[in-house]
């Protein structure tokens, strides 16, 4: 089992992609007046596959942000992560609604076919085992997503198939066929008008169209309809920790919300789901924080 012992700390450091001062400048100088320290971090973490010591010292010093503050962002969303991680992200879901529905045995199962415990990563360092409480789709747990792909009441027998894939590489979403997606229709749930929007497509699915206002200014904004993917488009650009109204682009109404965001405190933003349930999204731009409840 060597080659699928997990890696140490120590290993870890050795192993690290030596930080770039100049690569980390590049980004400095690329998000500078957008005002973004996520949008900085999320490059950091592409360029590295994490976020290095040495990476947010220098964000720290050049942006002149305390170390405290930039130390606060990292460890506030969970997309970021202070160690490397291999190249393959397994993360499943171990909330209380995926916990009866069998996720102590789908981790189980994952451990053992990786090799590793949660939390670590493998010597080959293809594979990071993380879990989280909730994905937000209690409903269709155990959900366990793997690179950005929701996988949803994942049985044990499924896993050695999936983790073969994760290592192929995922092929494009195939819509209609491909049981990673989770397609959603949605409508307004003021004047019950579909949101969908058939003209755009993102993802190959129509998109969900809703028109934003934020700092004195208005546009539109249309999501990816495939719960799990961040894909988006917006005119005019929301720059990144802005909070965005949502108003149905139907009845002109704004889209009321009932609850703060569970990760950074702005509104969650609901919509009615076809066929029973809700969705919320979080209206700060950045933040991925979404919930689903079927009904
Ligand atoms: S408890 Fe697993 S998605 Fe909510």
């Amino acid at each position: 089992m060597e080659a699928n012992r997990a890696i140490s700390n120590e290993e870890n450091i050795c192993a690290e992609k030596e930080v770039d001062l100049k690569g980390i400048l590049r980004i400095l100088e690329k998000q500078e007046g957008r005002g973004g320290l996520i949008a900085i971090l999320e490059e950091i973490q592409a360029e590295y596959g994490y976020l290095p010591e040495k990476a947010l010292r220098i964000v720290s010093d050049r942006t002149r942000r305390s170390l405290v503050d930039v130390y606060g962002v990292a460890t506030f969303y969970r997309s970021f992560s202070l160690k490397p991680r291999g190249k393959n992200l397994v993360c499943a879901c171990v909330g209380t609604a995926c916990h009866v529905r069998g996720a102590p045995r789908i981790v189980e199962e994952l451990e053992q076919q990786l090799g590793i415990k949660a939390g670590e990563t493998t010597a080959d360092k293809e594979f990071t085992l993380e879990t989280v409480n909730c994905l937000g789709a209690c409903a269709l747990g155990p959900v366990v997503v793997i690179d950005g792909h929701y996988f949803s009441k994942v049985r044990k027998s499924r896993i050695s198939q999936l983790l073969d894939e994760a290592r192929r590489g995922f092929d494009k979403a195939q819509p209609g066929k491909d049981k990673r997606i989770f397609p959603i229709d949605v409508s307004c749930p003021h004047c019950n008008h579909s949101l969908m929007d058939e003209t755009f497509a993102i993802d190959g699915y129509p998109s969900i169209k809703i028109n934003v206002s934020f700092d004195h200014a208005d546009g539109w904004l249309r999501l990816s309809c495939l719960y799990g993917s961040y894909n988006f488009s917006t005119e005019p650009d929301i720059g990144v920790d802005t909070v965005v109204r949502f108003h149905c682009p139907h009845c002109r109404v704004e889209l009321p919300s009932t609850s703060d965001c569970s990760m950074c405190s702005a509104p969650m933003v609901p919509m009615l789901v076809r066929g029973g349930g809700i969705v919320q999204i979080c209206s700060r731009r950045g933040c991925r924080n979404h919930m689903l409840d079927l009904l």
